[in-house]
């Protein structure tokens, strides 16, 4: 099936099993605004609870914050967000359709990647055994052009952008010969800069009232009250604040489900360092996170670091972590390091000092910052996607799975009577009224076991239990696994040994040690 197909159906799904559904739905949605369902809002908080518990659990000196989403609006000076916050955007005149100008010159870059990729294929199919991949790339005449011209379209591309230079993106686009995919015309407008802040006014009465923006990010709250948490927690450096909290960015294009949401969720720490060690932490902190990502077993073939080369003015390293989405390699995570810009820019508009003061040297300085950025939805979007299975069974049957993780998973058992009758819900009930103080449990009784099986499988349930006549009997129920579909026969009284150190987040936290 291909790719496109794949994200569809993934998208169909969380709509048809509760995960995510389009907001205001019933007056037909509102674009790129999602509202996380009954099941969606579980593995949300799972995966929030996995990363704040990495974070402040596994770091004595990382403590947690949570700041309001109103901030002074001179914060959003000081962090550049007013002038600096921009997509470049351009119109297309016969679709009247709107465009981010660099997500159009990269689409380009990716094509003539994609081309190369094909002859290398081909080439492989050809060759066999005795293919020589790098030497093919190095020799064939119509990759090198390839290679040579998106080389040539990546730099013009990177130089445009620094300024960046307007005028220059739109001559790319012409030159390129990039046509609208609507309308398949040229007809380009300008290009022109756009703010991504969201602003509202703040006060009762009209004159009186002062502009205030959605934050675009949750790292400003977290600088702020660098030096409240510094000293009412005594904190040493290096230290940590980590938070988790909403983000709004007018995005121009919203494409791909909940990967570029206008109202999303961030989880970003803050890492506060001695100036002159920050590229050390940075190395640090990119490990790390990598392993943070890789403990879902999802394949470490499917992340990837994406190391920038064209760097922030305030940054010294920056990096993202990116995951094989259907639709490509994708960043999930961004990891920077941002000097001192962020403290010093506010030191300057407050005008208070933000320092820290070494009790070790007696010195005063301003901290460097490592920060990691991860995106709650995004990584939702990657759990999803990975663990979507449309499994062919050998009775020639098509089973809907979720192989989530199952620390990750909504429902952790399924508790199923056999029947609705002869005490068998009243057993099921005990079960759950013994478990539910450990882990989410969910109980089933309508349609046949066979089918309230598949409906667990396609909600990624970890486990299933059966209660028949001989657990009236013998206290025993059937265990039954989700992605094997082997079962047992097990007591009742084991089902939560069994069960709970699989299901917990600290099951994944103690592999990140
Ligand atoms: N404080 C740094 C910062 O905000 P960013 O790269 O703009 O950096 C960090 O965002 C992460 O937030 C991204 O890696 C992504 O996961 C998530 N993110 C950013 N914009 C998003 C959007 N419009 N919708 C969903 N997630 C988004």
């Amino acid at each position: 099936m291909a790719q496109e197909d794949v994200f569809k159906k993934i998208v169909s799904h969380c709509k048809e099993y509760g995960f995510v559904f389009p907001s205001s739905d019933i007056y037909d949605g509102l674009a790129a605004v999602y509202d996380y369902g009954q099941n969606g809002v579980e593995l949300k908080n799972n995966i929030k609870e996995y990363w704040w518990k990495s974070m402040v659990l596994l770091h004595e000196n990382i403590v947690g914050i949570d700041s309001a989403i109103f901030m002074h609006p001179t914060i959003w000076k000081a962090s550049g967000h007013v002038d600096a916050f921009n997509d470049p955007l351009i119109d297309n005149r016969d679709s009247k359709k709107r465009y981010r100008a660099d997500n159009l010159i990269e689409d380009q870059i990716a094509k003539y990647d994609e081309k190369i990729d094909k002859e290398v294929a081909k080439a492989r199919k050809r060759f066999g055994d005795a293919f020589d991949e790098s030497q093919f790339r190095q020799t064939n005449a119509r990759v090198m052009e390839y290679q040579q011209k998106r080389d040539a379209l990546h730099e013009r591309y990177t130089r445009a952008m620094q300024g960046p230079d307007l005028a220059e993106l739109k001559q790319i686009i012409i030159d390129e010969e990039i046509v609208d995919p609507i309308s398949g015309t040229k007809n380009w407008t300008d290009v022109r800069q756009f703010n991504l802040m969201f602003s509202t006014e703040m006060g009762a009465s009209a004159d009186g009232a002062m502009k205030v923006y959605l934050r675009p990010e949750t790292a400003q709250g977290i600088f702020v009250n660098y030096l409240n948490v510094q000293k009412t927690g005594r904190m040493k450096v290096p230290f940590g604040i980590a938070q988790i909290g909403k983000a709004f960015r007018n995005e121009i294009v919203a494409r791909q489900f909940i990967f570029r949401m206008r109202e999303f969720e961030q989880m970003e720490m803050q890492f506060f360092v001695k100036p002159g060690t920050e590229l050390d932490w940075f190395a640090n902190w990119k490990q790390t996170r990598m392993k943070w990502h890789q403990t879902l077993g999802f394949g470490a073939e499917n992340y990837r670091f994406h190391d920038h080369e064209k760097l922030a003015h305030y940054a010294n390293a920056a990096t993202d972590i990116e995951f094989r989405m259907p639709f490509g390699f994708k960043e999930v995570e961004g990891i920077h390091s941002r000097t001192n810009f962020d403290l010093s820019q506010h030191e300057k508009y407050c005008g208070k000092q933000i320092k820290y003061f070494d009790p070790q040297t007696n010195e005063s300085y301003t901290p460097y910052v490592i920060e990691t950025s991860i995106g709650v939805d995004r990584m939702f979007l990657s759990v999803m996607c990975h663990s979507y299975e449309e499994e062919k069974l050998d009775n020639g049957e098509t089973r809907t799975v979720l192989h989530l993780p199952a620390a990750l998973a909504p429902v952790k058992l399924a508790v199923l009577p056999l029947v609705k009758k002869d005490g068998l819900p009243e057993k099921a009930r005990e079960i759950i009224d013994a478990l539910k103080f450990h882990f989410n449990c969910q109980y089933d009784e309508k349609d046949t076991i066979g089918k309230r099986y598949r409906r667990q499988d396609a909600i990624g349930t970890p486990y299933c239990v059966t209660v028949d006549y001989d657990s009236l009997k013998d206290n025993t129920v059937t265990l039954r696994h989700r992605d094997t579909m082997a079962q047992e026969r097990v007591n009742i009284a084991d089902l939560n040994g069994i069960i709970e150190d699989k299901v917990s987040i600290a099951s994944l936290l103690k592999q990140l040690q």
